[in-house]
């Protein structure tokens, strides 16, 4: 199994363990730092809807509590159907963490791998506060 595909199983696991109760859309996201170190994280929703939180917000805070400051790809996956592309949200999360590559899964369950650019064009960082 490669690493991409192995990485895909881990976010597909921890999709599985997701808390989504009201969508019942169950979404894995798993991140790569730039120190190799994987984290991991799924959506946690809530019954004031506002305060869910997406799974690659998770998994990156799960990486930045670590001490992860910079992160070189996310990976995604989602159980019931369809693409799972970021949120623009989780996107501006990603952006913080200067995310060079995002793997998503097509509506048939292949894999599209997408610099993170081409998904967050003219984005908003901290270097723009400077
Ligand atoms: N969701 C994610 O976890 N990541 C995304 O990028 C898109 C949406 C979650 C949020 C909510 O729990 C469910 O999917 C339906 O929107």
């Amino acid at each position: 199994m490669s690493d991409t595909a192995d990485l895909y199983q881990q976010a597909r696991d921890v999709a599985a363990r997701a808390y989504a109760p009201y969508s019942g859309f169950r979404v894995g996201a798993v991140v790569i730092a730039d120190d190799g170190r994987i984290f991991t994280g799924c959506n946690v929703e809530n019954a004031a809807y506002g305060s869910g939180i997406c799974a690659e917000g998770n998994a990156i805070s799960n990486a930045a509590a670590a001490g992860v400051r910079k992160v070189d790809t996310v990976i995604i996956a989602c159980l019931d159907g369809g693409e799972c592309y970021p949120c623009g949200n989780c996107r501006q999360i990603m952006r913080e963490f200067s995310v060079d590559t995002v793997v998503v899964q097509d509506g048939r369950g292949s894999l599209r791998t997408h610099d993170f650019a081409a998904i967050l064009p003219h984005s908003f960082g901290p270097d723009s506060l400077q």
